[in-house]
């Protein structure tokens, strides 16, 4: 293991006020003997930022940074996912591991600000977040990083018991799970849900309801232009009351809760819950109106380019150019996803109920099986014929073998 106490310096942090960067502050302190700047990002989180402002000084920060990034976060992380239908292995919306890059980004510009001499975060050496965190970091800087709680190999029971003595509050559903959240999601890790057969309990969830839910269905339209969502039920919003609003009322039907066993960028296999109702809404209604106005190739062959993007982001590896150039051809394959999608819901199911769009290729006429279809069906026998070729013979000759 390789600890560098006694580093002296200034450092800044990337702060969430949760109990892994509280700890986090105290060791830099008092372990590398670092003054500490912090830096608090609003991606959406809905924490007070006042009284995480307090919390740092209450730890005897030299400074304390506040940046309201939700705009950016949504303009520029979670508008980008919804165009690449992103879910890592087919379920996890992304929601963490898009806010990484961006928290890294503004802890380089205060490092710049400040003239630090090392950049710190709370990650642990377990997770997906260091990768993250170090791989952007590193993209703008080469100051030493410094994560206490992978280094010094800390685990959760030590840091509890290194708050209480040190005077750090502590919420008390931290003591029960391991948080992230923002306005794309909520990750909820640890406690009870470490054992992958137990349902998670309801005092997991925040944001969805999971008892007395209505008992009618309820209706989602979301309105699309160029891939990116502009409208819901009939009324223009701007990126971030858009997404809250689908968070509040899909929430309120119960959706977006998502439970499956996650492989880790470096091998580990986790039990992960999430609460993503806004995000399993706009991933499902884009993915369909993309269906219906792409052709049939563009549609396989950007499912494989989606998968790239998902796994690209989940692994840390935002910064690498294949991102941007995937974003690219993302975009350019956004010039037809124009159009509006209905979604149900109903005690905790969602799911697409109508599409339309003015680039549709969907024809009645053609695909009709009523009178009148402009379709002529004699056509299709030799294209099976040739279609079915080499598959008819080859099991021609097994028959023979
Ligand atoms: N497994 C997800 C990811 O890697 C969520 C991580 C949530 N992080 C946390 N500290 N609870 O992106």
């Amino acid at each position: 293991m390789s600890v560098s106490y006694f580093m002296t310096g200034k450092a800044v942090l990337a702060f969430s006020g949760g109990l892994d960067t509280s700890v986090v502050v105290k060791y830099l302190q008092e372990k590398y003997d670092m003054d500490v700047v912090t830096v608090t990002v609003d991606v959406g989180q809905g924490d007070n930022q006042k009284q995480i402002a307090t919390k740092a000084k209450k730890l005897g920060v030299k400074k304390h940074y506040n940046i309201d990034a939700k705009k950016e976060f949504v303009d520029n992380f979670i508008f980008p996912s919804i165009k690449a239908n992103s879910l890592y292995q087919k379920k996890y919306c992304l929601a963490t591991a898009l806010s990484r890059p961006l928290i890294a980004k503004k802890v380089l510009d205060i490092a710049k600000r400040e003239k630090v001499t090392a950049l710190a975060h709370g990650c642990s050496g377990k997770g997906n977040d260091q990768i993250r965190f170090d791989i952007t970091l590193r993209s703008g800087s080469n100051l030493p990083i410094i994560a206490p709680i992978r280094d010094l190999n800390l685990d959760r029971k030590t840091e509890l018991k290194f708050a209480k003595k040190h005077g750090i509050e502590i919420d008390a559903i931290a003591k029960k799970f391991s948080i992230d959240q923002n306005l794309w999601g909520r990750a909820i890790e640890g406690g009870v849900l470490e054992d992958p057969f137990k349902e998670p309990p309801s005092n997991a969830f925040i944001w969805t309801k999971t008892k007395n839910l209505p008992a009618n269905p309820s209706y989602l339209e979301i309105v699309f232009e160029k891939g990116i969502p502009v409208a819901v039920d009939r009324k223009r919003l701007n990126p971030i009351s858009l997404i809250e609003y689908i968070n509040k009322k899909a929430g309120a039907s119960g959706v977006g809760i998502v439970d499956h066993i996650e492989d880790r960028v470096i091998g580990i296999k986790s039990r992960e819950v999430y609460e993503t109702p806004a995000a399993a809404c706009l991933i499902e209604a884009h993915a369909d109106l993309e269906k219906m106005v792409h052709t049939k190739h563009e549609n396989k062959f950007k499912s494989y380019i989606d998968d790239e993007w998902s796994w690209l982001v989940y692994s840390g590896l935002w910064e690498d150019p294949l991102r941007a150039d995937i974003d690219s051809f993302i975009d350019q394959a956004q010039k037809c996803v124009t159009g509006t999608v209905k979604l149900k819901m109903y005690k905790g199911s969602m799911r697409v109920v109508g599409r339309k769009s003015k680039y549709s290729l969907y024809s009645k006429k053609v695909s009709t099986y009523g009178k009148g279809s402009s379709f002529d069906q004699k056509l299709a026998k030799g294209f099976v014929e040739l279609w079915g070729m080499q598959s008819t013979e080859a099991n021609k000759l097994q028959r023979k073998r």
